[in-house]
């Protein structure tokens, strides 16, 4: 078990890296999403050359839209449109070439959340670039994103082709009710502190590329250098979220609002207020969800059996920190990701059992450097399986593919209690797989030439 932090060892080149691959998100927030196809590579390189200025890098600014920022992000179709090397496209990593519809039967994306469903032109090789920009406020979103419609406007051969809006909740939580996005990794070098004093720092290499890793050894970089350097990956997936069906499995399966609210904890791992089952098993806390030095400060050593957070809740399936040590075989810190998913669409009001045919739910965005055993491992074998926990049958109850014949258990004495019939209470609506490059990349980018 990791008890201490270690002293950072490393610098990151805060200057070169995009400003949203390491700031947390603000609270509230508010953003926009837009993807853009490149019909001319000469067009494509001049919006990359335009947009270069309107990327923050790591570290703070004096900009009025300070606390504001837009990321820019590429999908391999994007590079290839750009005009890159043969050579160079085949240093990327091998699932980020093939995208993330190409992964769909592997990731579980099938039936309703198969990419044949997906929203268009989510999935296909139109979508190159991925633009992202959040904000604190309406009036500084407003001036970031004028800058990048700036940046695009009049500007033929390149199209905007898929926009979505998000904003936090008036509630502060997403749309099953649960505050989210408190479970992050503290990277070594960032200066941004931890916040679960029983985690080490994670290596900076498993979340920005040119970085030693975990293992010890630098990840694998997309060549060249410059490309590589001080860049990372993302995936980012638009999920919906079917709130009234999630109610009422609740509903029929509580005797009381107060049981609801249990079943519903349990299958998270945390109370609706973010505070963990983990430090407050028996009821909610909101003091304790609220407070950023202590919702977050736990591990699960002391509850093996899952009496207070089962194993297969989505949090600690998710992350399981210290409860796989025991078996010896599962190196928790190699599968660790930052989040910096958004909310969309309206809240369904309280109360409602009915689906109002809204479309609402979650914009998941993984930044790590490594999609095949962060991303695309925790979500096979954490969320999608159950044999890690001992419970082949089980799925993530939240967030796993279940189809109705899915099972929860959750431990409890005399008798553990199990819940049966987990519809699929997530439909996945499309996504890709990106790369965010470096600040230096996106120039080197902009200026390719053939
Ligand atoms: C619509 C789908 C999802 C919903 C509603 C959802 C919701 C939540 C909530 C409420 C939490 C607890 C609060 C927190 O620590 O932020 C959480 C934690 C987490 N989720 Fe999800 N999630 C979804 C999908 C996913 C997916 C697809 C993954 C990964 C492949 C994932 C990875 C995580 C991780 C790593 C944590 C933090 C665990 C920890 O450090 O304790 N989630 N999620």
């Amino acid at each position: 078990m990791d008890t201490v932090s270690s002293p950072e060892t490393v610098n990151l080149e805060l200057d070169d890296i995009q400003g949203g691959v390491l700031h947390p998100r603000p609270s509230p927030y508010v953003g926009i999403y837009l993807l853009l196809r490149i019909d001319d590579r000469r067009a494509g390189r001049e919006l990359l050359r335009r947009l270069h200025p309107v990327v923050d890098a790591g570290r703070p600014s004096s900009d009025p839209a300070r606390g504001a920022w837009v990321t820019v992000a590429l999908t391999y179709p994007g590079l290839k449109a750009l005009g890159v090397a043969q050579e160079s496209l085949d240093s990327f990593a091998p699932e980020f070439r093939q995208g993330m519809a190409a992964r769909a039967a592997e990731l579980g994306d099938v039936g309703d959340s198969s990419p044949a469903n997906w929203e268009k032109p989510l999935g296909t090789p139109e979508v190159h670039v991925a633009l992202a920009a959040l904000s604190p406020d309406a009036a500084r979103l407003a001036v970031v994103v004028e800058r990048a419609r700036r940046a695009h406007q009049d500007l033929p051969g390149v199209e905007v082709i898929w926009r979505q809006d998000c904003y936090q909740l008036p509630t502060g939580r997403t749309s099953f009710g649960f505050k989210d996005g408190i479970g992050q990794p503290a990277v070594e070098g960032s200066g941004i502190p931890g916040s679960n004093s029983r985690e080490r720092p994670i290596k900076a290499g498993e979340f920005l590329l040119g970085y030693p890793d975990e293992t010890g050894s630098l990840p694998p970089m997309p060549t060249p250098e410059v490309l590589g350097r001080n860049g990372t990956y993302i995936v980012f997936r638009k999920l919906h979220t079917r709130v009234a069906a999630y109610r009422r499995y609740l509903r029929e399966r509580a005797s009381s609002r107060e049981e609801e609210a249990r079943l519903g904890a349990k299958m998270v791992g945390r109370w609706q207020s973010g505070a963990p089952l983990a430090l407050s098993p028996d009821h909610d806390d909101p003091q304790l969800g609220a407070d950023p030095a202590r919702n977050n400060d736990f591990d699960y050593h002391d509850d093996l059996r899952g009496f207070k957070c089962p194993a297969g809740a989505h949090a600690r399936r998710a992350n399981p920190r210290d409860a796989l040590d025991q078996e010896g075989s599962v190196n928790v810190r190699l599968h660790r990701m930052i989040r910096r998913g958004t909310s969309y669409g309206p809240m369904l009001p309280e109360g409602v059992l009915e689906d109002d045919g809204v479309d609402r739910g979650i914009i998941f965005v993984f930044v790590g450097a490594h999609l095949k055993r962060q991303f695309e491992f925790v979500k096979t074998q954490w969320i999608n399986d159950g044999i890690f926990i001992g419970a082949p049958t089980e799925k993530d109850p939240l967030a796993g593919p279940n189809d109705s014949s899915g099972m929860f258990t959750i431990p409890q004495q005399p008798i553990r209690r199990r819940l049966q019939g987990l519809p699929p209470f997530i439909v996945t609506r499309g996504g890709e797989y990106c790369y965010v490059p470096g600040l230096r990349a996106l120039r080197w980018l902009a200026e390719l030439k053939t």
